[in-house]
């Protein structure tokens, strides 16, 4: 942004007269020490795996990812040219193309996405093709698996046969005949599970509305308590980070499959975070058509569509609009963050940086007091992209998350490497993003003392921990470990507390 255009900014931000944000009485100083509420209202099945156990057939949800192997020819189903034309049965090895997604419809019944966005569908001849770019009934096959052995399927078309491989270049839906599922039946076919994700999208689709409402309330019931919050304020802990998703604006009948109750357990965040003198950061993990292709954006398939239409961003911005308008004048409010992880290219930089201006005009109209947290996104190298963009802003805050781990370098790195890696590129890496002039401020959101090293000992994580407080310390706004409560311990700060593996009272 140019000069003239900061000026003109500056001069018409009224809200400057107004008193300097954190002016909240309970509003820690800077910087915080936060750590994040993973896990709690917006579902990672990583950090709560049993979530997912009393959903039937919980190995075809929402976005697994299925390879077909026909048992006659021995070769996989393709979908010819990525999606648009005919899926063929020709395929020695296995990769994209030949990769389908599904979309459950129940526990049998399904759509079957291609790797170019299309659906499985059965035209006018009986082929197999993937040309329908919005799935219906005639896009809507039953996956029907064979009871000793659930890697063997047969395929039931919208027509009521079942598919099969005739030759290489013929896949078609004309099978009537039962099945021995031996390898000499053409309309046998063996999968490969080669992903999935369990995200709230897949566990509200898997259970249905009343059993997810059921299985949400009571998880988010058990999962952070009061007594969470006061583990945090004695352990020296001064705010949480919590992530929220977008259907948390809608009430208690959000667009299917959501499902309603995250509201009050935010409500109840901001009221021990009074009690306990813990500020709260809301953050929009999940926005609507997901922003990222991870299962904490509620993506369905991994697809990202986020940011797609000018009516999804003005979507965004009304939850943005919602929890600015509920929380302004709690006490607790210390930030509201846009965005988290915007990954390239689907988060186009000139649809973010717009969502970031309209995103920061509503939190504004609420509160001239509260911070607004803008993310780099997380696959860019240029770590500065955004940088003066966010400066431009009073009261915003820059998020960047550090973690040594998700990138094959760190694959290999002792504990003296990942330590010195902490010492010598994180802290450059943040000094880069640190103007003098403290605009924005700057939060390593994100970050934890888990790493690749096996069998370390107590003594190299509290080196690792202790050397990423010392660094991220220097973040102007603050830091917040990932998180609270998790089954892995070094992802788990209530244990690295109790176990003196993290320290924080000096
Ligand atoms: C809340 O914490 C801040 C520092 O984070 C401190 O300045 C303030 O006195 C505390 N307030 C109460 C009521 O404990
Ligand atoms: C499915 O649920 C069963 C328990 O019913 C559990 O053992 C299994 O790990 C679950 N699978 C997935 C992928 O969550
Ligand atoms: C159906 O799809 C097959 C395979 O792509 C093609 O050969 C055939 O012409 C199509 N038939 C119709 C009616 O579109
Ligand atoms: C299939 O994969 C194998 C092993 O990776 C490789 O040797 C072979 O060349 C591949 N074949 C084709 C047709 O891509
Ligand atoms: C699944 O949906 C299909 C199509 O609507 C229906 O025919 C079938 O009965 C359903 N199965 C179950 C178990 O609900
Ligand atoms: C199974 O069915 C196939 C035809 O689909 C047939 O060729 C084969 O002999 C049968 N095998 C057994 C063991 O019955
Ligand atoms: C939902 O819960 C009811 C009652 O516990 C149970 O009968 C039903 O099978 C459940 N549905 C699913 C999809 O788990
Ligand atoms: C916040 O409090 C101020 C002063 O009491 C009031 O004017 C304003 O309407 C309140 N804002 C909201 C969003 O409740
Ligand atoms: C990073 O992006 C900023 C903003 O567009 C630009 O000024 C800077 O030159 C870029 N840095 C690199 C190393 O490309
Ligand atoms: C922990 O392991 C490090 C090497 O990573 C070693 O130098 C140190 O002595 C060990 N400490 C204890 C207490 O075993
Ligand atoms: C914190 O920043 C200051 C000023 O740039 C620098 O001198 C110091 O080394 C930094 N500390 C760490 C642990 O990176
Ligand atoms: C995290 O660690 C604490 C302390 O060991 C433990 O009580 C808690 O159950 C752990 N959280 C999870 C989700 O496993």
């Amino acid at each position: 942004m140019g000069s003239i255009a900061l000026l003109v900014l500056v001069c018409t931000s009224s809200w400057l007269l107004l008193p300097h944000p954190a002016a909240a009485a309970t509003a820690p100083k800077l910087p915080v020490r936060a750590v994040n509420l993973g896990g709690w209202l917006v579902t990672e099945g990583w950090i709560k795996p049993s979530l997912f156990y009393g959903i039937r057939n919980n190995d075809t949800m929402d976005g697994t990812q299925l390879q077909f192997m026909s048992a006659t020819q021995k070769r996989y189903l393709v979908a010819d040219k990525g999606g648009g034309a005919a899926i063929l049965a020709d395929r020695v090895n296995a990769s994209g193309w030949e990769t389908f997604r599904l979309w459950r419809i129940n526990e049998t019944t399904f759509n079957l996405r291609v790797n170019g966005g299309q659906f499985w569908g059965v035209n006018n001849t009986g082929a197999l093709v993937a040309t329908a770019t919005t799935p219906g009934q005639s896009e809507t096959f039953q996956l029907v698996r064979r009871d000793s052995d659930k890697s063997r399927v047969r395929i039931r078309a919208p027509n009521g046969f079942f598919l099969q491989v005739k030759t290489m270049a013929s896949v078609t839906a004309d099978y009537g005949q039962n099945t021995n599922w031996s390898d000499n039946d053409p309309s046998v076919f063996v999968t490969n599970n080669v992903g999935g994700l369990q995200g709230e999208y897949q566990l509200c689709n898997g259970y249905g509305i009343a059993n997810a409402t059921q299985v949400l309330m009571n998880h988010r019931n058990i999962f952070i308590t009061e007594r969470d919050f006061n583990f945090m304020a004695s352990s020296g802990l001064n705010a949480v980070r919590v992530p929220v998703g977008w259907w948390i604006a809608s009430g208690d009948n959000p667009p299917p499959p959501f499902v309603g109750g995250s509201l009050q357990f935010l409500d109840k965040a901001f009221s021990w975070g009074q009690k306990y003198n813990i500020s709260v950061i809301v953050t929009l993990h999940a926005a609507p058509g997901s922003q990222n292709p991870y299962e904490h954006s509620a993506t369905r398939d991994g697809s990202q569509e986020w940011g797609n239409t000018d009516a999804n961003i003005a979507q965004t911005v009304q939850v943005i609009d919602f929890l600015a308008k509920r929380y302004a004048n709690n006490t607790a409010l210390l930030a509201i963050e846009l965005l988290n992880e915007p990954l390239a290219p689907g988060a186009n930089l000139s649809v973010l940086t717009k969502y970031y201006q309209d995103g920061y005009n509503a939190v504004r109209r609420y509160t001239p007091a509260s911070y607004v947290i803008m993310s780099n996104r997380l696959n860019i190298a240029n770590q500065t992209e955004i940088l003066q963009f966010v400066g431009s802003f009073d009261g915003a805050v820059l998020d960047v998350h550090y973690y040594n781990l998700f990138d094959s370098k760190f694959d290999s790195l002792t504990v003296e490497q990942n330590i010195d890696f902490v010492r010598n590129n994180r802290s450059s890496d943040l000094k880069a993003i640190t103007n003098q002039n403290g605009r924005p401020l700057t939060f390593v959101g994100e970050w934890s003392a888990a790493w690749g090293v096996q069998g370390a000992n107590k003594t190299d994580y509290q080196r690792f921990a202790k050397v990423q407080q010392d660094v991220y310390g220097n973040a102007t706004f603050g830091w917040a470990y990932w998180t609270l409560q998790n089954p892995f311990q070094p992802w788990n700060m209530t244990y690295m507390i109790q176990d003196g593996i993290i320290i924080l009272k000096s």
